[in-house]
């Protein structure tokens, strides 16, 4: 994949996930919609930054210079991610999927790890379990936060890329590796909140609705503070979601509920070679 071909893949894999979330009862649940023109730039903000990266990490099928799909990956420190993943609809169960996670696959060859957020396309999940993927049942919380049992909150404040080293080292006892650069993508399209006291460390970047979309901590009371203060972010009239949660991160599934949000499932966290990290609640894309 060149730079060049970053809006033509963002365009594919709104049609992809948008066909799949068609198909699939949580998705009808959610309503699909296709992505907001925000949410496509912030799409192909982050997938430039990987090209940048890492310029072989990933691929595009191509037929008479029409895209047919893509896998979009990168590596951080030891650990390989697949960042997203996308075949046409109606060419898809083909055998194109394969051939694009081959080349993917091969820019990891280094890593120890490895780690994807997976949907639950039948197609996709079977990729992922040749390629030797354990895969992790994710549940979510949503609904609008009670805001009657939100505890007062002391010692987190705003982040900023001053506290990058500080989330690196959290990143590695947590996922086992950084995020390095990442971090500023991610400091350009959210609001960060960080804590860092002998008792534990953590970060959280969420959405200006209040849901997390990346946290980590080294604990899991930081962890649960840390979602507090996001919650307390919440408008009252808005849903939250806590997202990307396994079940090794029972924590998340305790605050929520305390929130008074529903639990619900969707999709696997497939790792390699790894545990599911926690107290931790990936990003979608960059883990
Ligand atoms: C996931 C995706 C990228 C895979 O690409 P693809 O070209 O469909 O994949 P392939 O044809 O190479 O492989 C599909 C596998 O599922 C099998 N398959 C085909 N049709 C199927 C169906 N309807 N149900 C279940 N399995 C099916 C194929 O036989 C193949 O398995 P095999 O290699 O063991 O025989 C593509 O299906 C897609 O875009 N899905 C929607 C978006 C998505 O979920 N992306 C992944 C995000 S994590």
């Amino acid at each position: 994949m060149r730079p060049e071909d970053v809006a033509k893949a963002e365009r594919l894999s709104d049609e992809s996930y948008h066909d799949l979330d068609t198909r699939t009862p949580v998705g009808s649940w959610l309503e699909p919609a296709h992505r907001t023109a925000e949410h496509s730039r912030s799409w192909s903000r982050r997938t430039a930054h990987l090209l940048d990266t890492d310029p072989g990490g990933s691929w595009v099928a191509e037929r008479d210079g029409a895209m047919l799909g893509f896998a979009t990956s990168f590596t951080r420190e030891l650990m390989w991610i697949l960042a997203s993943f996308a075949v046409r609809p109606g060419l898809q169960g083909e055998g194109i999927g394969r051939a694009l996670m081959e080349p993917a696959l091969h820019h990891g060859r280094g890593c120890l790890r490895g780690m994807l957020n997976a949907s639950e396309d039948p197609k996709a999940t079977r990729r992922y379990r040749a390629a030797g993927f354990t895969l992790h049942p994710q549940m979510f919380l949503r609904g609008t936060v009670d805001r009657s049992v939100l505890p007062v909150i002391e010692h987190v404040r705003e982040g900023s890329a001053g506290d990058i080293d500080l989330m690196d080292s959290i990143d590695r006892r947590t996922r086992g590796a950084a995020h390095g650069s990442d971090h500023l993508v991610l400091i350009e399209g959210f609001r960060l909140l960080v804590t860092d006291r002998p008792a534990g460390s953590g970060y959280v970047y969420l959405r200006p609705d209040g849901s997390p979309v990346l946290l980590a901590a080294t604990d899991r009371r930081t962890a649960t503070t840390l979602s507090w203060e996001a919650f307390a972010s919440s408008s009252p009239d808005q849903p939250v979601t806590l997202a990307h949660v396994t079940a090794a991160n029972e924590w998340a599934v305790d605050v929520g509920m305390a929130a008074r949000l529903d639990l619900h499932q969707r999709g696997y966290l497939a790792v390699r070679h790894m545990k599911p990290p926690a107290p931790y609640l990936p990003h979608g894309t960059l883990l």
